[in-house]
C-alpha cells in the first residue's frame, strides 16, 4: 500500500516542509493539514498546545496516514510526546533533525515565543553536542505577518533587524529557523544576515531522516514542488488559505474544510 504521509502545521508554515518532502522524495501522497482555526500556536501556553496537538492527532490517525510529519516546531518543542503516545504511526520531528545538522559551535535559533519559552532546541543541542551553546530568539509577529503574506516591507524589516541583533552580537555561526514559518521569510532574511553566518533550514533534515520510512531517493536531484498527490485540509477559512497559498504554490489549491472533532459531536 502507497504510504501517506499527515503533515500538519497551524498555517501556511508547514509548506515548507512540505516542500522539502517532495523535492527530495518526489511523488509521496500527503494529507497537509492547517489548523488556520488556532492560529498562532505560537503565543499559546503548554497545555492549550498538548490538547490540540491530541485532536489534531486523532483526525490523522482517523485519515488513516501512515506517518506523522510534525511540521510546526511549536509543537514539536512542547507536544511531540503526545503525538509520539497517541498516534501509533512513526512520528518525525523538526528539533531533532535540525540538533543533526548542526557543526557550529554558537547557534541562534528564531522561533516563536513558545518555543522558545519551552527551550526544546536549546536542551536537544546542548545535549547533543556538548561545548555548543545555543541562543534562543522570539519572533512574536513573524507568523501573523506571513500568514497575512506581509513577507517584504519596512516594519518586517525593522521586526527582524531588531530579533537578529542578539543573536549576531552573541557571534553565532548558524541561524536555525526554528518556525516552520520562517523558511518564506529566508530571501528577505539572507540580505540581513552575514554571508559567514549558516542558515539552517530543519525541514531539509526531516526529508532526509524520513529516507528511514520511504527509502533513500533513488536521485538526489531536487524534484520540484509537485503538488498533484497532496489533500489540503484547513479548519477555517479554505478559501482565503488557497488565495493566500497560490503564488508560493504556482497553482491554485483545492482546500477542504473540516471539522477535527469526531463526527458523533454534530449528532
Ligand atoms: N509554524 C509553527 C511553528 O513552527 C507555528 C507558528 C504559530 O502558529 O505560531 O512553530
Amino acid at each position: 500500500m502507497t504510504p501517506l504521509l499527515g503533515v500538519f502545521d497551524s498555517g501556511v508554515g508547514g509548506f515548507t516542509v512540505l516542500k522539502r518532502v517532495i523535492e527530495r522524495h518526489g511523488d509521496v501522497s500527503c494529507l497537509y493539514l492547517g489548523d488556520t482555526a488556532r492560529i498562532p500556536y505560537g503565543e499559546k501556553g503548554s497545555s492549550e498546545i498538548r490538547i490540540i496537538a491530541t485532536e489534531v492527532v486523532n483526525w490523522l490517525v482517523a485519515q488513516n496516514v501512515s506517518a506523522i510529519l510534525v511540521a510546526c516546531n511549536t509543537t514539536n518543542s512542547l507536544a511531540f510526546d503526545v503525538v509520539q503516545r497517541i498516534s501509533g504511526v512513526p512520528v518525525f520531528g523538526l528539533i531533532k533533525s535540525a540538533a543533526e545538522m548542526i557543526t557550529e559551535s554558537r547557534v541562534g535559533v528564531l522561533a516563536t515565543t513558545a518555543t522558545t519559552s519551552s527551550n526544546a532546541y536549546k536542551n536537544e543541542i546542548e545535549a547533543a553536542l556538548p561545548g555548543t551553546i545555543v541562543f534562543e530568539q522570539s519572533c512574536p509577529e513573524f507568523v501573523q505577518m506571513i500568514e497575512a503574506g506581509q513577507i517584504s516591507g519596512e516594519l518586517i524589516r525593522r521586526l527582524a533587524i531588531e530579533y537578529l541583533a542578539p543573536l549576531l552580537d552573541a557571534r553565532v555561526e548558524a541561524i536555525i529557523l526554528g518556525c516552520s514559518h520562517y523558511p518564506l521569510l529566508q530571501p528577505f532574511l539572507q540580505e540581513l544576515i552575514p554571508k559567514h553566518v549558516r542558515i539552517v533550514d530543519p525541514a531539509i533534515g526531516l526529508a532526509k531522516q524520513l529516507d528511514r520510512f520511504l527509502g533513500s531517493p533513488k536521485s538526489l536531484l531536487q524534484r520540484s514542488l509537485d503538488i498533484s498527490k497532496t489533500r489540503f485540509c484547513v479548519t477555517s477559512d479554505p478559501i482565503g488559505f488557497a488565495s493566500r497559498t497560490t503564488s508560493w504554490l504556482g497553482t491554485c489549491p483545492d482546500v477542504e474544510l473540516v471539522s477535527l472533532l469526531p463526527k458523533a459531536c454534530f449528532s
